[in-house]
């Protein structure tokens, strides 16, 4: 039995919470793209674990798997294994020898094209890990999978003919001299580009993957777990609109997040999947991190929002104050950098794209508790263009830039303990809290199987357990 977690809206909907709540009865989570951009944070025994790589059912003694169509920073994912022995913890993680090798050069390339582009519209305000630059090179093909990290001569070979690529990209077509490009905490940028240094240094993390156990292939694996019976889990990182086909192009990622990566993404058939639940998580409002369109914006950031130069810390407009309220109520602040994100209404025609393009069974529906306390709670029900109503969102990302939303509201709900309704049940959550998320269930024909009505683990409405 599987079950396939899907972020629905622009990553950021609370993903972490409900693979931990539905993780529990997990034997295997699997991640099918991606890589250390995804930041998640765990709280087990006590304990608080921060992980940008490593799937998080690791750390609650479930086998984790990085699937083939996923990137992977070897240096990442040594110190966070390493951070997590150190704290007494046992993580198996396997590894598919067919993911992509990040290597220094892609985190450097990803921070000097971003800055290319900083003075225009184009610029995607990407984490800065290289997940791009490793993508290109998977599909360019000369890029480096995990299984050649174990094989010296094959890894020699590639270095050689793709490191003075990159290094011509840099330094010809950029401009930039590598040695002085700085800004990568993985130490000397130089390095970054010297051939011998690379080869010693990933022909060392082959040689652990390899003498750790660490190498699978990963649709084989997957398919002899859940021969034997095991409930596996697909942890699905970012979210549906910044997915590289189905998203607000080019403001995206470079992976599928949606149902099908998980396919393509660990080498197991449409049908395992589509045999097996796909929930979609959806938060009850919606935030951006960088550029790019939201039709349903209230309240804007500079620098992010299009032509935007208000300021968030002092609200002005009536729309302003409720993005201000929202984003405090929600903590809409980047991890890393603290930095205010994009607070807006509930995008329907976004939620409806997504879910046709993942198919969910079912919803679970965040945040509920952040929106707690309004007169009233407004969403983007469908949008106007050019005059005519339409229901999902258009394809090119400047048509969807232009459409209007049609807006609905609904009666708000009264502040409510979540974690006494978590433990009393749906019937529990205020009647016009379930009347917004009956809205929802209509409008997407899916059904909410679970509800986050606060932060804490036990702080999930949850209406359907899934293994
Ligand atoms: P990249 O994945 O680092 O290449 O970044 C590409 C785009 O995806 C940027 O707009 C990032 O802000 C966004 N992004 C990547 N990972 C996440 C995430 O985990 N949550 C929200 N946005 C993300």
């Amino acid at each position: 039995m599987t079950v396939t977690i899907v972020g629905a809206q622009l990553g950021d909907e609370g993903k972490g919470g409900i693979v931990d709540v539905y993780g529990d009865d997990a034997d295997v989570v699997a991640r099918y793209q991606g890589g250390d951009n995804a930041g998640h944070t765990v709280v087990h025994g006590g304990e608080e674990y921060k992980l940008s790589l490593v799937p998080s059912g690791a750390v609650r003694g479930k086998v984790g798997v990085l699937g083939n169509g996923c990137v992977v920073n070897p240096a990442t994912l040594f110190e966070e294994l390493d951070a997590l022995r150190q704290r007494g913890l046992d993580p198996d993680v396997r590894v598919a020898r067919r993911a992509h090798v990040i290597f220094p050069y892609h985190r450097v390339l990803d921070g000097i094209e971003e800055e290319a582009k900083s003075d225009t519209d184009d610029e995607v305000g990407t984490t800065g890990r290289g997940i791009g630059p490793t993508y290109e090179d998977k599909a360019g093909r000369r890029g480096l999978r995990i299984g050649d990290l174990a094989d010296p001569e094959v890894l020699r070979d590639r270095l050689e003919y793709t490191v003075p690529l990159k290094r011509a990209l840099a330094e010809d077509v950029f401009g930039v001299s590598v040695s002085d490009a700085g800004g990568d905490s993985e130490g000397d940028v130089d390095e970054a580009f010297d051939v011998d240094a690379l080869f010693e240094e990933y022909r060392e993390y082959g040689r652990r993957l390899r003498e750790e156990g660490m190498l699978v292939d990963a649709g084989d694996f997957l398919a002899d777990r859940i021969d034997e019976g095991a409930n596996v889990m697909f942890e699905g990182a970012q979210g549906t609109i910044i997915d590289i086909d189905h998203g607000n192009y080019p403001y995206v990622t470079s992976s599928n997040p949606t149902a099908g990566g998980a396919c393509t993404g660990t080498g197991l058939a449409p049908g395992v999947v589509g045999d097996g639940e796909v929930v979609g998580i959806v938060k009850a409002y919606l935030s951006r991190v960088g550029s790019g369109p939201m039709p349903t914006e209230l309240g804007g950031v500079p620098g992010d929002t299009p032509g935007y130069d208000g300021d968030p810390d002092d609200p002005r407009t009536e729309s302003e104050k409720l993005a201000a309220r929202i984003r405090e109520a929600g903590g809409e602040y980047g991890t890393v950098t603290g930095r205010p994100r994009r607070v807006g209404w509930l995008d329907v025609p976004m939620l409806r794209h997504a879910a046709r393009a993942s198919g969910f069974t079912g919803l679970a529906v965040n945040h509920v508790d952040t929106l707690a306390g309004l007169e009233e709670v407004t969403v983007g029900h469908s949008y106007t263009l050019d005059g005519e109503e339409v229901l999902t969102m258009p394809a090119p990302t400047e048509r969807w830039a232009a459409c209007e939303p049609n807006l609905r509201t609904f009666d708000g709900w009264p502040e409510f303990d979540g974690a006494a309704v978590a433990a009393e049940g749906y019937g529990s959550l205020p009647q016009n809290a379930r009347a917004y998320l009956e809205y929802l269930e209509d409008e997407l024909d899916t059904p909410v199987y679970a509800v986050g009505v606060g932060p804490g683990r036990e702080e999930t409405v949850v209406r359907e357990h899934l293994f």
